[in-house]
């Protein structure tokens, strides 16, 4: 099958290699130049585990092209994914869905034969309504479909997440379209995938009623850890006691800093907003927002806290920047709150990430960037592990630790605290 995938981010590019990889013919479009040129070379512009190896073998093997001429790519196809960011609408909650709606726009007048047009963007209940209309100005509607087929994948675990997915939702009526996707998706199908065909705003709301349990599940361990610090237990226990009873399960019940990234901050605020719209409380979903709002403040008061209250001057060092491991992300990491707080405080904050050098804290002449770990630790006040990289999984503190003591706080409980304290460390963790 010939497919077109607008936008070429984490998700269009993902979906589009494995889509190739799996045989079919695909065309990854973007309107950043800059980005299809390096693809063109080989050159993935973000950080995601095998992708690099996955696109330059399918674009070899002439099954994957890169593209910046989206009418013509359209016309090509016989499927076409809009998989353009719906980032938060500046000043609001809802999302801001221009970026779609000027896709569907493009593609209407590209309907030279049937086409299945899929949302595999995250976007709220009536957007496939409102594609529709779109397309329909200038087309019959007899010759085109517009799907919901939203994405689960995570950065970090994208390549994996997409091809051995816990499910497959396609929102749509028609039995045709129904047809060709249950094809499309036979490889994953068949290794076990669940597919679920659903209406078309069902999907919709599947994709943000489950970023929003996630997010709820994150929170309300991360609240349970606040409790713990206070009553001497360690929540590490708490969340296997919990995730052992099958109803809840152990996924995403590790408590930490709020959580981060492209999809739980903007899609918890969205879906709040479509219901809203719907005159409908959605009450749990608001305080989860607020409660995550207010978690790195609980954690920056730790910090001061851990340091007696003695910000200014300390030498900081941060692990990992990104809003989690393996990924070179940095939207609504919780870094962008603890680092500049800290820096306005008059510490020195030197930070290290796998994915190099941060643009954010450019401005910030106290916060400077360091290509060693071993470099940012020696010499540190305080030591804070941020993101859950491997990298940072058995740094031989010990030895670092020689010339100059340090205090850890270690926010991912990455170590044992028994055994850190038994080895002479100051360290502390989330929830204990
Ligand atoms: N990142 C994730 O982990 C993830 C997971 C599941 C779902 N989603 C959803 O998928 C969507 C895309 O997310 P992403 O992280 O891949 O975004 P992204 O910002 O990484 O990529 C979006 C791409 O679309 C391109 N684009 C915008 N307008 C365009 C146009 N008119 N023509 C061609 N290209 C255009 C941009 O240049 C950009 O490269 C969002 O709705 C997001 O919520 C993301």
């Amino acid at each position: 099958m010939k497919l077109c995938m607008i936008g070429t981010g984490y998700v269009g590019l993902v979906s589009g290699v494995c889509f190739s990889d799996f045989g079919n013919d695909v065309i990854c479009v973007d309107k950043d130049e800059n980005k299809i040129n390096s693809l063109k070379k080989g050159k993935v512009p973000i950080y995601e585990p095998g992708l690099s190896e996955l696109v330059v073998k399918n674009f070899r093997n002439k099954r994957l092209s890169f593209s910046n001429n989206l009418k013509e790519s359209v016309k090509n196809s016989d499927i076409v994914f809009i998989c353009v960011g719906t980032p938060t609408k500046k000043g609001g909650s809802s999302a801001d869905l221009s970026q779609v709606y000027n896709v569907a726009k493009e593609i209407s007048s590209s309907i030279n034969r049937f086409k299945i047009i899929i949302t595999k963007s995250t976007v709220p209940v009536t957007t496939g309504d409102e594609i529709e209309k779109i397309i329909a100005r200038k087309n019959s509607k007899k010759k085109f479909s517009v799907v919901s087929n939203p994405e689960f994948l995570r950065e970090g675990e994208a390549i994996n997440d997409f091809t051995f997915p816990d499910r497959i939702v396609v929102g749509c009526n028609d039995k045709k379209s129904n047809r060709i996707l249950t094809n499309l998706y036979s490889p994953l199908i068949s290794k076990g995938a669940q597919y679920l065909n659903t209406s078309r705003r069902a999907a919709e709301l599947i994709k943000y009623a489950s970023n929003a349990f996630l997010a709820t599940k994150i929170t309300f361990i991360n609240e349970i850890a606040n409790l713990c610090e206070k009553t001497g237990i360690n929540v590490e226990d708490i969340s296997i006691g919990m995730g052992l009873d099958k109803r809840i399960g152990s996924r995403f019940l590790r408590a930490g800093p709020a959580y981060g990234g492209s999809c739980f901050p903007k899609d918890t605020k969205a879906i709040i907003s479509t219901a809203d719209k719907f005159k409908s409380n959605l009450s749990v979903i608001k305080s989860v927002i607020k409660s995550n709002e207010n978690r790195s403040n609980i954690l920056l008061k730790r910090v001061h806290q851990i340091l007696n209250n003695k910000v200014k001057n300390k030498k900081i060092s941060f692990l990992g920047v990104t809003f989690k491991a393996n990924t070179d992300d940095m939207r609504d990491s919780s870094s962008l709150t603890m680092i500049p707080s800290l820096s306005k405080k008059g510490a020195i904050i030197t930070y290290y990430d796998p994915t190099g050098f941060k643009k954010d804290f450019a401005k910030y002449k106290n916060v400077n960037y360091e290509n060693s770990i071993k470099k940012i630790i020696e010499g540190s006040d305080l030591v804070i592990i941020h993101t859950e990289w491997n990298d940072f999984k058995s740094i031989n503190f010990k030895n670092l630790a020689k010339k100059k003591k340090f205090i850890i706080y270690d926010m991912r409980n990455i170590y044992s605290s028994k055994k850190m304290k038994q080895d002479g460390f100051e360290y502390f963790s989330v929830g204990s």
